[in-house]
């Protein structure tokens, strides 16, 4: 090997860091601050004051990313799933080089529940019924009660899902939210209210009264002291 080939070979290999350049160091650790259905809104904090960055997910092309002013850079990847896992690969980026990639999951909101019915109702307890947002996923729910507290629900095999809200007083109205949930995320709330059955003590009155025959006045009364959508009087 003649002794320019051996300078010219020396030079390719051994690169930038000859010169003084070493590959930035890669991002440690990135957040997610916000999400929906569609977007992922992730943050991390600025590696040696760098502002470029370049991230990839999956089989999309690799995006630059420019920081802005301030410690941390926060980037919107959009057009995403509802309730889906993504995998992302994060580089820092310094001129030519480029850091290790910061490999991170993160998912997207999943679907809403849109519909909650009353399947029974007594003057204590509520059964509610909705259909699963989706077959494939293995979603659990969160049926948060106004002023109460969170219960996990898991969803169950088959496509609805039952739950019985108990301990409740009579002839109240309750407040509820339910939320899907696919691993951290939450999807938006679905607000709904129920009020459970009314005057416990007149049941067994009208129990008897029923037994024989019953006046188009005493139906009357009845309906009068019981109230909800979902009673019947017959
Ligand atoms: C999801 O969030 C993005 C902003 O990050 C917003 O532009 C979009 O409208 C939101 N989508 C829904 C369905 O709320």
């Amino acid at each position: 090997m003649g002794p320019i080939r051996f300078i010219l070979l020396t030079l390719l290999l051994c690169s930038s860091q000859c010169l003084g350049q070493e590959a930035p160091p890669a991002v440690t650790l990135v957040n997610v601050k916000t999400r929906n259905e569609t977007h992922i809104e992730l943050e991390w904090t600025k590696v040696n004051n760098i502002n470029t960055y370049a991230l990839k997910s999956s089989d999309e092309p690799e995006t630059p990313i420019t920081g802005l002013d301030g410690n941390t850079v926060t980037h919107t990847v959009s057009s995403l799933s509802a309730g889906t896992k993504y995998s992302f690969t994060l580089f820092t980026v310094l001129e030519e080089l480029r850091s290790t990639g910061f490999e991170f999951p993160a998912v997207t909101a999943p679907p809403a529940v849109t519909l909650v019915i009353v399947k029974t109702r007594s003057e204590t307890d509520i059964e509610l019924e909705w259909t699963k947002v989706s077959d494939i996923n293995p979603y659990t729910y969160i049926l948060k009660r106004t002023g109460g507290t969170d219960t996990p629900i898991p969803g169950p095999a088959g496509n609805k899902v039952t739950h019985t809200v108990s301990s409740l007083s009579a002839g109240t109205e309750y407040s509820f939210t339910l939320f899907t949930v696919f691993e951290d995320a939450r999807s938006t709330g679905h607000d709904f209210s129920e009020v459970t059955g009314m005057f416990p003590m007149f049941t067994k009155p009208f129990n008897d009264l029923a037994k024989g025959k019953r006046t188009g006045r005493e139906k009357q009364i009845k309906i009068i002291l019981c109230y909800g959508p979902d009673i019947s009087v017959s």
